[in-house]
């Protein structure tokens, strides 16, 4: 039941606030982390292993910046087909944990039978309760976002954020890098977070008209620093797997480093920059697209917008958000400027070729 949009993958998107207000009241009750039984001793960890595939693995990747950052453990992510023909070695003290909506993709569950009985501990964040990789792990983190039908993954991703950063905060507690008082910081930012994703909502029409204009695209480039470089790659990937435009996702500090050279009027950039520590940055690196005719459209908010001047070729404003929880807020704007520009385009927006929901064969 589509309940009144056109898509599932629209009402999934307008499902968010819901859905991660609902895992928030799960693993947090009043300012405390409450985590399955046999929860995990961070204290214990030397190193954190993260593998998924596509969508679920760009959420380890910003999980990777939570953990060193804030709870101070070192992270390794990988996609799942690579991770197991690498053959990597788990050292002592590895928590492997394995991300995955459906929970039956199957490279992600061959990576995990790979740690089994190497790691510490096997943790799997998963959508599906029932399913394999749940099945096989000694600590499973239901994500909440409830059934998802789109082929393309919207409230799982956010869901999938949220879980996590819930996780690290409760390594930083244990390990004693944050106190009461900091923890119920973060808590509350956590909690504001259903709220903005309502406010960011609000700028779907803006995304509906930028998407007229992105659909002409031939080629569309997404840059992010820090911990929007994860967000710009999973822009780029919804953006071309449901709209089948080619869009790539650059590192805003690799641009000069080869990329730049695909810059032309024709070629509209899609800069993600939260007023973080990195924003002026990121704005110099906008400002060489500029300089070579590049179209940017920049995703601030209403000050970073000012603060980068003129010369923009759109830009999209966004809620003021907690600089540590921006890549979960500006997931929307992301999933928005895919799902019209599909409908521009007139694509299977919840079937797109060639792909499945869930992938069981290597
Ligand atoms: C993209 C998408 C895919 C999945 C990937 C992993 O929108 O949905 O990239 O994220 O196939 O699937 P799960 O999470 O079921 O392991």
């Amino acid at each position: 039941d589509k309940g009144g949009y056109k898509h599932f993958m629209a009402k999934e998107i307008a499902e968010q606030p819901t859905v991660s207000t609902e895992v928030l009241n799960h693993y947090i009750r009043r300012n405390e982390i409450v985590l399955p039984d046999a929860g995990l001793d961070f204290t214990a960890i030397n190193r954190l292993t993260m593998v998924a595939c596509g969508t679920a693995f760009y959420a380890c990747y910003v999980a990777k910046y939570w953990f060193e950052q804030v709870a101070g453990i070192p992270v390794e992510i990988d996609v799942a087909s690579e991770f197991r023909y690498r053959e990597p070695p788990i050292t002592d003290g590895t928590v492997a944990l394995f991300v995955s909506q459906s929970g039956e993709t199957a490279d992600t569950l061959a990576a995990l039978r790979y740690c089994a009985g190497k790691a510490d501990k096997i943790v799997a964040a998963v959508n599906s309760t029932e399913s394999s990789i749940a099945r096989e792990s000694d600590l499973v983190l239901p994500i909440l976002a409830g059934v998802e039908v789109g082929v393309a993954s919207t409230k799982a991703f956010t869901n999938q954020l949220m879980t996590l950063a819930v996780l690290a905060l409760e390594a930083a507690r244990q390990r004693g890098r944050l106190n009461d008082e900091q923890l119920a910081e973060r808590i509350a930012a956590l909690r504001s977070l259903p709220g903005l994703m309502n406010s960011a909502l609000t700028i779907e029409s803006r995304c509906e008209a930028l998407a007229l204009k992105l659909a002409e695209a031939k080629d569309i480039l997404f840059l992010g620093r820090g911990i929007m470089y994860p967000l710009a790659l999973e822009g780029a990937l919804k953006l071309k797997e449901i709209s089948y435009i080619h869009a790539e996702a650059y590192a805003s500090g690799e641009l000069k480093h080869g990329p730049i050279a695909l810059v032309d009027k024709h070629v509209p950039v899609i800069v993600m920059a939260p007023r973080d520590g990195l924003f002026d940055k990121t704005i110099s690196n906008m400002q060489e697209v500029m300089a070579r005719g590049g179209r940017v459209l920049l995703i601030s908010d209403a000050k970073g917008i000012e603060e980068a001047g003129d010369g923009v070729w759109e830009s999209l404003v966004m809620p003021e958000v907690d600089p540590f929880l921006s890549p979960v807020l500006y997931a929307l704007p992301a999933q928005m400027l895919a799902y019209y520009t599909a409908v521009a385009k007139g694509t299977d927006v919840d079937q797109p070729r060639n792909l499945a929901k869930s992938v069981t064969v290597e």
